[in-house]
């Protein structure tokens, strides 16, 4: 078959012949690859970043946001039969930790977790890939191309349940028992995390405006608007003028991961309000903070910060479910964040910039 493979730490990238994966376990099951998604993950390990190849191996097929059609099951196999499509989730538990002995990989403890297609394990971007069932998901027919999101719609599944969890909590006088309804919430960097994010909220009832640095006549803000959300422009961001405008933010979910701009939103927060950051920031040099008055603040008004990466299988059954309910209410619109695809042979291309037009860049498998 063939494989997209890099050699970890350097930008060595290409197309090759790689063994077929064989199904070894009675409860595998073998997936023919539809279209698999690049995220800034995958960015950052094809230009030398955060990536480790399988131990005892020099190259790691990259790819971890997958939509696949099963082709073989092992003998034990129950949830999937041949010809369903599929995702299948990134994280593997290191089968020591309590959260990963109770199936939540996300909450790793030691760290020793891989990834597929990040951290020392072959990922989805070839021909076949070969998987435990249990890491599988069966995905409605109804959603054709657009489940090949899904694992990015998983990650904002567990930073908005765990965000509403939270604050329904804490505040326990609300009696709504949807916390996010009618509150306002602001979602920072409008890519396909981002607007994923603004579409749950959306559906969760929530007031969303996004911030982004695209043009507000472009594809992005097009998008926001179709959604019922507000559009702001944050290229020359007045922080005063937008506190003034908005200053009872409950929820901000951060998907930009610039580490500078994160500490802007705390001071955006409202009181008793949330951040969740789901952007990995970049490695950068040290930048000044007014550290005393960000801890001031967030003492005196009750403000959480919290960090949320991965997710687990619930969170990927949620998004697909988010995302019938996205298309059912919003018409056409999941569709057009998918705005580049390239055959595998030209992946390059892929990564290429495309600028704000982008939202989200699939590479295609199936053709
Ligand atoms: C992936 C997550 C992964 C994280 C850290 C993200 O791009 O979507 O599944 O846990 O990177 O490696």
């Amino acid at each position: 078959m063939k494989a997209i493979v890099l050699k970890p730490g350097t930008t060595q990238i290409q197309v090759t012949d790689f063994p077929d994966p064989i199904i070894q376990k009675e409860t595998q099951i073998k997936v023919k690859i539809i279209a698999v998604g690049i995220c800034g993950t995958d960015r950052e390990e094809a230009i030398g970043g955060r990536a480790d190849a399988p131990q005892g191996e020099d190259r790691l097929v990259i790819g971890h946001e997958m939509l696949g059609s099963v082709v073989e099951i092992g003998s034990k196999v129950s949830k999937v039969k041949v010809k369903d499509r599929v995702v299948i989730s990134v994280r593997r538990g290191c089968n020591a930790c309590e959260p990963c002995l109770a199936s939540r990989s996300d909450y790793c403890t030691t760290g020793n977790y891989k990834e597929r297609g990040i951290k020392g394990a072959h990922g989805f971007q070839s021909t076949y890939v070969v998987d435990d069932e249990s890491y599988a998901i069966k995905v409605p027919d109804e959603l054709g191309d657009i489940a090949v999101m899904a694992e990015p719609m998983a990650v904002v599944q567990k930073a908005i349940q765990e965000a509403i969890l939270l604050q329904s909590c804490r505040m326990n006088w609300i009696q709504n028992p949807n916390w996010s309804q009618g509150k306002v919430a602001c979602v920072a960097g409008l890519g396909p995390i981002g607007l994923l994010a603004c579409a749950v909220l959306r559906l969760k009832g929530a007031h969303v405006i996004g911030l982004d640095r695209a043009p507000p006549d472009g594809i992005r803000a097009k998008l926001l608007k179709a959604m019922g959300g507000t559009f702001v422009n944050d290229k020359n961001f007045d922080m005063d003028a937008f506190r003034n405008k908005y200053p009872d933010l409950q929820l901000i979910v951060d998907a930009a991961g610039v580490a500078q701009f994160d500490f802007n939103l705390i001071e955006l927060l409202g009181p008793n309000g949330i951040l969740v950051l789901t952007g990995v920031p970049a490695e950068k040099p040290q930048f000044p903070v007014n550290g005393s008055k960000l801890m001031r603040q967030i003492v005196l008004k009750n403000q959480i910060i919290l960090g949320s990466v991965n997710e687990s299988i619930q969170h990927f059954i949620d998004g697909l479910h988010d995302m019938q309910e996205i298309k059912k209410k919003w018409p056409g619109v999941l569709e057009q964040f998918i705005t580049h695809q390239f055959h595998y042979t030209e992946f390059q291309k892929v990564f290429e910039k495309h600028g704000s037009e982008e939202i989200k860049a699939i590479i295609r498998w199936d053709k």
